[in-house]
């Protein structure tokens, strides 16, 4: 049995940090386990330009401290200037950009209410090489939730991919094995995210014993098979399947509410609840090209030169860290993370 493994050290593919308070408190345990990683811009006022992004790169920076490098992206809005953004591209400001149908998930009210509208932005995106990250459920009242990312499939994603094929596209955080499908058949330029709740999680989980909150995250979590896909597709070694943990923290009482908020808080214990996943599967030699190696790959950045190690240890995740509560609170996972430290 294997009871260690050294990794290149990963990167976090997808995460929120948010800003101000909120920043200060959870940058930390990303910047403990992570390199680098794909900051999201869904702040309460959208990240939308490459100044915005700029700035909100240095609050991350003092928040993460040294040794952490954020890798900004920009929210395309319907009025998206496409000349900024590519500018913001070459001068290394933005790695990409983030598309969230309008009203999708947190903060998404300004996102793109027609695809047809950002047409122009996305084909200069293509002719730059900056990849574009989707949120990838239409928001039609009428679609049941859990359709809505293999329906955005069909009505978005194709035709797009079809219409642009140099666009450099991430098919963020799925969780169909409609989604693993589409990606493994879309070829290079298309790769995926995978969290680690929609590894660990069917939708069962969301009612199990009682409505629980802190399971409730956009995309929603999908029927097992669907859970069971995703695993094939994390361990599968394509590398058009990388780790982005959608870590997305909410204040407990903005959950444990009448109308709660989308998103759970991954990061203190992200890599262990990923090893825990790759070893139920038997596939733990699939983790080093998951989490260090298919990323960097895809958006042409060297793999990290520290390692992390990980080792068979018991370690208890506490109920609540501040005013939140971590992915698999109150549980004891079966793999620590070594080195480096948590804050
Ligand atoms: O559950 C989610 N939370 N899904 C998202 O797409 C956004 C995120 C957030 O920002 O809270
Ligand atoms: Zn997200």
């Amino acid at each position: 049995m294997t009871d260690t493994l050294t990794l290149p050290q990963p990167d976090d593919w997808h995460v929120h940090l948010r800003d101000g308070a909120m920043l200060a408190a959870v940058a930390p345990f990303t910047a403990a386990q992570f390199a680098r990683a794909i900051v999201m811009p869904n702040l309460r006022e959208p990240v939308t330009t490459t100044a915005l992004a700029a700035a909100y790169r240095d609050r991350v920076r003092a928040a993460a401290g040294p040794g952490f490098t954020p890798l900004m992206t920009a929210y395309l809005t319907d009025t998206t200037d496409a000349a900024d953004l590519v500018a913001g591209h070459r001068d290394g400001v933005l790695t990409a950009v983030k598309l969230y149908p309008a009203n999708a998930t947190t903060n998404s009210a300004a996102g793109v209410t027609d695809i047809a509208r950002v047409m122009p932005v996305l084909a200069a995106m293509a002719d730059a090489g900056m990849p574009l990250l989707v949120h990838g459920e239409v928001t039609d009242a009428e679609v049941d939730i859990f359709d809505r990312e293999a329906v955005f499939i069909d009505r978005v994603l194709s035709p797009l991919a079809e219409r642009l094929p140099e666009l450099r596209i991430v098919f963020e955080h799925i969780t169909t094995a409609d989604a693993a499908a589409f990606v493994a058949d879309a070829g290079p330029n298309v790769a995926a995210t995978i969290t680690p709740h929609h590894l660990h999680h069917s939708r069962n989980a969301l009612f199990a014993g009682g409505i629980r909150p802190h399971l409730y995250c956009l995309p929603v979590l999908k029927r097992e098979r669907h859970r069971l896909a995703l695993i094939a597709a994390a361990t599968s070694g394509s590398p058009q399947f990388f780790l982005g943990t959608d870590s997305a923290p909410h204040a407990a009482y903005t959950k444990e509410a009448a109308c709660g908020c989308a998103g759970i808080w991954n990061a203190p214990f992200a890599l262990e609840s990923y090893v825990a996943v790759f070893d139920a599967a038997g596939a733990l030699d699939k983790l080093e090209g998951f989490a260090s190696r298919h990323g960097p790959a895809f958006y042409g950045l060297p793999v990290n030169p520290d390692t992390v190690k990980l080792e068979r240890a018991p370690t208890p995740v506490p109920d609540r860290i501040g005013d939140l509560v971590p992915f698999h609170a109150g549980e004891t996972l079966a793999w620590r993370l070594v080195s480096p430290l948590l804050p």
